[in-house]
């Protein structure tokens, strides 16, 4: 008999228990992101999300450093809400032609392939804002970086705010150390933060126009890699302002941390990417990037964690869009 009411004690907590994993995972009690958030209601979306990314970076590589970037740029403008994605309409200007945006962010075809791959297994579960979070580590494993669980349960921004991403919250390349430093600060982030995520610009491609100024003016800069880079952008304002170069010289579409290796011989593209070894506070963190591969790795893992958390909408805040590029 005790043993009985002892097991039906038992039965009774594990019911409990898994009333409140469903309430948890259905974002209804927890104002936290975690990695099993759609362990019951969507177990397939990580599954659903790497295929299409997957095949996107096959097509192009830079697609990979692309979505990256649009996760940063979506975290640091109210926080990781998916407002970067949601298009201009006749009565209300998003974030997409914000100065660091216009004519730069890219990706949002893949963004839309993925979200009607993630709706076709379950619909009306998935944010676009954790879409963003988990595309931007699938580009990362895909280019040969390291790989590290997600925490999802954002919900998406019923707003988008072009004044905030034009009002310096995403640092220009022609910041000082402290600009950069004081912005992620703002973020919640601190310099070592800010120096290993800058290891971003270990892939993609950046704009003559956001680097002519460095190789035309700046004495911090090697030479012949300076040549070589003005050959593809002339010195005139306005005048090949589109031409590509890569962040990393020779590496571009492999993630590793040849980016740092760069700045130690000044081939830094960016003015941002250079000043970080500059003979200031964060050459110590440079150095250890360019010969430690793990410590990057590692470090790295944990910093895009940290701003994968920047203010979240969750529980019964933000929607589920239907249509990353519009509130339902
Ligand atoms: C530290 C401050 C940062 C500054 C000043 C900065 C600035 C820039 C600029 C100017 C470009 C080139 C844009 C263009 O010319 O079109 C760029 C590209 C890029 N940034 Fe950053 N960035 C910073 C931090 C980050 C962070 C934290 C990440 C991600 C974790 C990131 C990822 C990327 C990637 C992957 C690209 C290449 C995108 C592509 O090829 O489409 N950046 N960044
Ligand atoms: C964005 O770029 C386009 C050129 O593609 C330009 O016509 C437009 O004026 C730019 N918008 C802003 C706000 O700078
Ligand atoms: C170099 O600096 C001068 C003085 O600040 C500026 O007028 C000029 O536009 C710069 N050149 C380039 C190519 O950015």
């Amino acid at each position: 008999m005790a043993s009985f009411s002892s097991l039906k004690i038992l039965f009774n907590i594990n019911i409990i228990c898994l009333l409140v994993m469903v309430a948890f995972s259905m974002g209804g009690v927890s104002a936290q992101l975690s990695t099993g958030h759609y362990t019951y209601s969507c177990p397939k979306v990580f599954e659903a999300v790497e295929s299409v990314v997957q095949s996107a970076v096959a097509k192009e590589r830079r697609m990979g450093a692309s979505l990256l970037r649009l996760h940063f740029h979506d975290c640091f403008v109210q926080g990781c809400d998916g407002s970067i994605l949601l298009d201009d309409t006749s009565s209300f200007t998003g974030e997409k032609t914000a100065i660091p945006n216009n004519n730069s962010v890219r990706g949002f075809n893949v963004i839309d392939d993925i979200k009607s791959k993630v709706e076709s297994v379950c619909p009306g579960v998935v944010s676009c804002a954790d879409i963003l979070a988990i595309a931007a580590r699938d580009s990362v494993v895909q280019l040969g970086g390291p790989n590290w669980d997600v925490k999802v349960g954002r919900k998406d921004s019923l707003t988008a705010s072009l004044s905030a991403a034009n009002s310096g919250v995403i640092p220009p390349p022609t910041s000082t150390v402290s600009n950069l430093v004081n912005r992620f600060q703002a973020r919640g982030l601190s310099a070592k933060d800010m120096v290993v995520l800058s290891g971003a610009h270990t892939i993609g491609q950046a704009r003559c126009t956001s680097f002519r100024n460095r190789i035309y003016n700046e004495t911090n800069i090697d030479p012949s890699f300076s040549r070589t880079r003005q050959s593809n952008c002339p010195s005139r304002n306005g005048v090949g302002d589109n031409n590509l170069a890569p962040l990393d010289l020779k590496t571009p579409t492999t993630f590793d941390n040849n980016y740092y290796k760069h700045l130690l011989v000044k081939k830094g593209l960016l003015h941002s990417d250079q000043i970080l070894y500059n003979g200031g506070s964060t050459d110590s963190l440079v150095e250890t990037y360019s010969k430690n591969p793990k410590a990057f790795s590692d470090d790295f893992v944990a910093a895009m964690i940290r701003m994968g958390d920047i203010s979240p909408l969750t529980g019964s805040n933000g929607q589920i869009r239907k249509n990353c590029r519009r509130v339902n």
